[in-house]
């Protein structure tokens, strides 16, 4: 439930299942610190939590839905293959090790992480994670930090659309060309660091502006055009005030005019904060 008492809108893949709109991220809380601060979230009316093998943070996030529970069908959890098991086999065995670390015997959704060109192994992992929803272990596949070549070369090589790409997506790093190639393959965008990892546009003064007028928080009123766009969003907050604070984010109305104003902030590539998916083939990153 958010603050207004509704339930977290959701949106539908092209594969029939469906995914809250806003969730909880937890790219960079400590593991000791993941399960309370998911206990919190699913406490505040969250239903949905987006890790990653990556985050090292797993095991909390599995301790933190046994502690609240909720019942495993209202909570829709993610998880990613990370850059060093891409491959078939090493992605199946990664998968097998996030859901031991979990405690859980099915993924709502399951990412390759960042495409790794240079690896050569992008089409091998898409193929695993093909695999592994055939066999019921996840009920969606996906992918992050994909460029559209990225997604046309899994696509080709098994005709499997993934449901949804992640990608760092903020008003000054707007990504509207990404958001056009998703809309034209029926995949939806899920913005990571929705919030510009808690820099420049909380303290924009056109965002404040639209806030005072709405008596809403700056991060509201980035969620909300987020949201408005058509978006699934995960902020990141270990912080108990600010989490309500964002999943209140969901009743707020913005106009058209307002959407188009904090559009009009996008800095195209000067605005983005994270690495570069062309570029990344390490260890941790979103
Ligand atoms: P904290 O975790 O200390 O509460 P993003 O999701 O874009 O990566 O942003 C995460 C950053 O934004 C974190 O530093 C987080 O701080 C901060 N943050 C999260 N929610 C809010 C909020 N409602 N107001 C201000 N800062 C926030």
């Amino acid at each position: 439930m958010t603050e207004t008492g509704l339930p977290t809108p959701r949106l539908t893949f092209a594969d029939g299942h469906s995914i809250p709109q806003l969730g909880l991220g937890v790219w960079q809380v400590p593991a000791e610190d993941t399960a309370a601060v998911v206990e919190t979230a699913l406490n505040a009316g969250y239903r949905h939590i987006d890790t990653a093998r990556g985050y090292d943070n797993e095991a909390g996030v599995g301790e933190g839905l046994r502690r609240a529970e909720v019942p495993r069908e209202e909570v829709f959890v993610t998880s990613k293959c990370p850059n060093q098991d891409q491959g078939y086999e090493a992605a199946i065995a990664s998968f097998d090790a996030s859901m031991a670390d979990l405690g859980l015997d099915y993924l709502d959704l399951y990412l390759i992480h960042w495409p790794c060109p240079e690896k050569g192994l992008t089409v091998e992992t898409w193929r695993a994670l093909v695999e592994l929803q055939r066999q019921g272990r996840v009920r969606s596949i996906g992918v992050s930090n994909f460029r559209d070549v990225d997604i046309e070369a899994v696509f080709e090589a098994t005709g499997v659309v993934p449901a949804l790409n992640q990608i760092e997506l903020h008003p000054y790093f707007a990504q509207a060309a990404a958001r056009e190639d998703h809309a034209r393959r029926g995949i939806l965008t899920e913005s990571w660091s929705p919030l510009g990892q808690g820099g420049g546009e909380l303290e924009d003064p056109v965002v404040a502006e639209i806030a005072r007028a709405h008596e809403a928080s700056p991060a509201q009123v980035v969620l909300a055009w987020n949201l408005a766009l058509g978006n699934v969003v995960i902020p990141k907050s270990v912080t108990p005030s600010r989490i309500a604070q964002n999943l209140a984010a969901l009743a707020l109305p913005l106009t058209a005019d307002e959407v188009a104003r904090i559009s009009g902030l996008d800095r195209g590539e000067d605005g983005r904060r994270g690495k570069r998916p062309d570029a990344f083939e390490g260890h941790q990153g979103s």
